[in-house]
């Protein structure tokens, strides 16, 4: 059987570390927004090179905030993609404002920034690109865009920590960047976890207040806010799995080219732009095939999974935005043909030549 992930292997990896930092938090009996909270806070902020970071409960949650803490909500509009997961349009609509979407580059699966001009109103506040399966949206487009007509930028980066753009980090770019440490992400917890990284200090301030129901800790409240915590055993595992990123992601890259290697005659295999540093927190091929060779990968035990068989603007639930079927031609076509590979750091190469072996038999 070859899974998606392989977080055992992972975790036998860097057992003893893992093991005594839990104890370490056991032992202190300080649980919440603790001392490996801020330590996190402050390496992640380092890393990906913005003023602050600031650690929450999920990457839904680390969206959520950010865009009520930039003041975005009933009555504006974000552009986003429909080709994600559900929970970037979710976080939008948490604060009440609407996303528009705007169709995908049908190579890198990411917000096609030439189409963002055409969806601009008066009613648009931000644009929030996601860096989907780790490889980094086109910021500059993005950028220039946002500032020649005021917009906020909110990245979602909830796969891609790690990932640069022109040498810049996901996540430096816009006013705010969200990341995910969902377990199966590049950088995991064992549990639910989000950090949202900004320079401005009144709107990280302001998120600090969010996360702990509008306030500082004090008992006095400035504002309504929520429970957003992470908690000191995630950021302690977090701490952990950090030292090693970057070998992760190189592991990663390595496995990826191993793949492409072998099947670029075969189906489409991810791109990397130019200027563009791709951490394939997913390796996603693209094939008029793709039904077939699921079915086939299963029979010899490998999973495979379809992210994402239905692009937003026709899930049931976000009916009501009034979009219809083909609406957005490449996220749907894209919804059809794509199938994500086996993708971890410990993947091997033997694992992945008999995948690809399985593929090249099937097309
Ligand atoms: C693109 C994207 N955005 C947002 C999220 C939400 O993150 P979380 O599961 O930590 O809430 C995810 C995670 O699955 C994601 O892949």
């Amino acid at each position: 059987m070859i899974p998606m992930v392989d977080l055992k292997s992972q975790f036998y990896a860097i057992k003893k570390d893992v093991i005594r930092t839990v104890t370490e938090i056991l032992e202190s009996s300080h649980y919440i927004l603790g001392e490996k909270v801020s330590e996190l806070e402050k390496k992640v902020s380092v890393y990906i090179g913005t003023k602050h970071a600031i650690a929450v409960a999920s990457g839904t949650d680390a969206l959520h905030l950010a865009i009520d803490a930039l003041d975005i909500g009933p009555g504006d509009e974000v552009l986003t993609t429909p080709f994600t997961f559900f929970a970037t349009a979710e976080a939008i609509l948490y604060t009440g404002a609407t996303p528009v979407f705007v169709d995908i580059d049908p190579d890198t699966f990411n917000m096609d920034a030439g189409q963002i001009k055409s969806h601009i109103t008066e009613k648009t506040k931000a644009i929030l690109p996601v860096h989907l399966f780790g490889h980094p949206a086109n910021m500059d487009e993005i950028m220039k865009i946002a500032r020649k007509y005021k917009l906020k930028v909110i990245e979602d980066c909830a796969q891609s920590f790690g990932a640069e753009f022109n040498r810049k980090k996901t996540g430096s770019f816009g006013d705010a960047g969200c990341f995910s440490f969902y377990p199966s992400k590049n950088l995991g917890a064992y549990g639910d976890g989000g950090m949202i990284t900004i320079n401005k200090a009144s709107s990280a301030e302001i998120i600090k207040q969010l996360r702990n129901h509008g306030s500082r800790g004090s008992y006095r409240h400035k504002r309504v806010g929520f429970n957003s915590r992470l908690d000191e055993l995630q950021a302690g595992i977090l701490l952990v799995k950090f030292k090693y990123i970057d070998e992760y992601n190189k592991k990663r890259r390595e496995n990826a080219s191993i793949y492409t290697e072998l099947l670029s005659n075969f189906v489409q295999c991810p791109v990397e732009k130019q200027g563009s540093f791709h951490v394939y927190h997913q390796y996603t091929i693209r094939s008029k095939k793709r039904d077939i060779i699921q079915e086939r990968l299963k029979e010899h035990g490998v999973s495979s999974v379809v992210y994402y068989p239905v692009p937003l603007h026709l899930q049931e639930a976000l009916k009501f935005l009034g979009y219809q079927k083909g609406d957005f031609p490449e996220a749907e076509k894209a919804a059809k043909e794509v199938l994500s590979l086996p993708m971890y750091p410990e993947l091997n190469s033997r694992d992945i030549k008999k995948i690809a072996r399985i593929i090249k038999t099937t097309v």
